[in-house]
């Protein structure tokens, strides 16, 4: 931020300094929430939390400003987080991306339109569809073999679905993925606009982009009309809180304001949109310095993980199928070298050896490095793998080999038959799982996290999906979004 105007403006915090106020008036409270001001809050609650969170836990208060007709403190923060991201209108979400997104489907599509959606979205996207009624074209990213890791959507794919289906009303691309994958979104953006369509992307890993120029590009420099960023999980943002950005009038933003209506509480927290505000602030003034120790950090890390033998750590080449850069904040490292899976490293890692990883799956673990972390943090990572890569030093196992091979992600992935939304609303029983093989999905089958659904509702279960969800269950993974986490039963579309 070198333009000192800019700096200025971007020092201010008004939804936080409009809080900390109203913190100090005296008043006697006859308002929501019942505790009022931390007076009735349980004592173990406030040993735990302390006074001041509740103290600031305050509803709509004439000087906080109202989140569903802003014209005060938070139309001033939402403003000034539009300038610091790059956005033409930016809305803060209290209820998350999965929100946001829901909102965006909400606004672009009607029931019945057809939309462009990559095969590794999040359930929110799921939600979305259901909510919407709109008829998703799926695309399926790109599987890269080697690693069994859900890559970004090839341009190619977008291309030929655009030219398949010339009525569709938008694409969305989830970028980048867990894992720091992105996608091509310049190259996808233009063939949206040529067609006057809007590229909708699910930017929930990458709201820090904007902050460092060896940082992926953000999805809205990169032409993105509406990006959805989960704040909370790569900033400093409190736990749900994240935002909404629109770049371009291909969006009905008066519609998009009644969708985020639809899919927020009418109590929206003031501490997670103070902390959003603040947030906002601390990358406006620090943001580049902050990414750069992020940055430098991963690249130590990194570099000491690569020489820990039996592990693998993905650095997909730029360019690559798929895979148009790579958040390098982002460290994933295979452990399947060492026969073990990820969940059982994972279990190691939390219970013995003091690290948590924020993704397992079957073969890798991934790790985000944020401005939270400090040097000792990197440390403690590097001495963990190293003692696992001492521990488990012999050849995988036959059996280990063979649950790998039968659970690979890329033949488990297929696309659904019946609408999400029809699936949703269709007559269902439940049935033992060996007897919902062949049979269309009642319900979504989500291993979590990630939280990308392997079979959607109204999609065949085909035994390879369900060994997979197997594998990840005896695994220690777990499967979310069905009525029966421990798969015995299923539920099925009956018919
Ligand atoms: C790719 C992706 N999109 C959307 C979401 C939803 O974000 P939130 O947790 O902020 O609702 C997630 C959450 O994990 C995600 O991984």
């Amino acid at each position: 931020m070198g333009n000192r105007p800019h700096f200025e403006e971007q020092s201010q915090a008004p939804l936080l300094e409009a809080l900390a106020q109203s913190i100090r008036r005296d008043h006697a409270p006859f308002y929501a929430p019942g505790h009022k001001r931390g007076q009735g809050t349980p004592a173990p609650l406030k040993a735990l939390l302390g006074e001041s969170v509740f103290r600031a836990d305050l509803p709509e208060l004439p000087e906080l400003d109202n989140l569903f007709a802003p014209e005060g403190a938070i139309a001033q923060a939402q403003s000034l987080a539009a300038a610091a991201f790059g956005a033409e209108q930016t809305w803060f979400l209290a209820n998350g991306s999965t929100c946001g997104i829901e909102a965006a489907l909400l606004a672009v599509c009607r029931p019945g339109d057809k939309i462009i959606v990559p095969r590794n979205a999040h359930q929110s996207v799921v939600s979305a569809l259901i909510l919407t009624g709109a008829v998703p074209v799926w695309v399926q990213p790109w599987v890269d073999p080697d690693w069994d890791l859900v890559q970004g959507v090839e341009v190619d794919a977008i291309a030929q679905a655009l030219a398949a289906h010339p009525d569709c009303c938008a694409v969305l691309l989830v970028s980048p993925t867990y894992q720091g994958i992105c996608s091509d979104i310049a190259a996808i953006a233009g063939l949206c606009h040529e067609r006057r369509i809007p590229l909708l992307v699910d930017e929930a890993h990458g709201p820090h982009f904007a902050f460092h120029p060896d940082l992926p590009t953000p999805a809205l420099a990169a032409g993105a009309d509406l990006v959805v960023q989960s704040t909370h999980k790569v900033l400093s943002a409190l736990t749900q809180a994240s935002m909404l950005h629109v770049r371009c009038d291909r969006i009905d933003r008066s519609r998009l304001q009644k969708a985020l209506q639809l899919t927020q509480s009418t109590s929206p927290s003031y501490l997670l949109l103070a902390s959003l505000d603040a947030a906002r602030q601390q990358m406006a003034l620090e943001g580049r310095e902050q990414m750069a120790a992020v940055l430098s950090l991963a690249q130590t890390v990194r570099e000491r993980l690569k020489a820990l033998p039996g592990l693998r750590v993905f650095e997909q080449p730029v360019a690559d199928r798929g895979c148009y850069q790579l958040d390098l904040t982002r460290l994933t490292v295979e452990v399947s070298g060492l026969g073990l899976s990820g969940f059982a490293a994972d279990a190691l890692l939390h219970e013995e050896l003091g690290v948590t990883a924020e993704l397992p799956t079957l073969r890798h673990l991934t790790f985000i490095l944020s401005l939270g972390n400090s040097p000792a943090d990197g440390e403690r990572l590097v001495q963990a793998l190293k003692e696992l890569s001492q521990r488990y030093d012999g050849p995988p196992s036959a059996d280990h080999t063979e649950v790998l091979a039968e659970s690979r992600v890329a033949a488990a992935i297929q696309v659904p038959d019946l609408l999400p939304r029809d699936a949703f609303f269709a007559a269902a029983e439940t049935v033992p799982a060996a007897e919902a093989i062949g049979r269309l999905s009642g319900e979504t089958l989500c291993p979590y996290p990630p939280g990308i659904p392997l079979v959607l509702p109204g999609e065949a279960i085909t035994a390879q999906a369900l060994q997979s969800l197997q594998c990840i269950r005896q695994a220690g993974g777990y499967v979310t979004g069905c009525a029966d986490s421990t798969l015995a039963t299923l539920t099925v579309i009956r018919g």
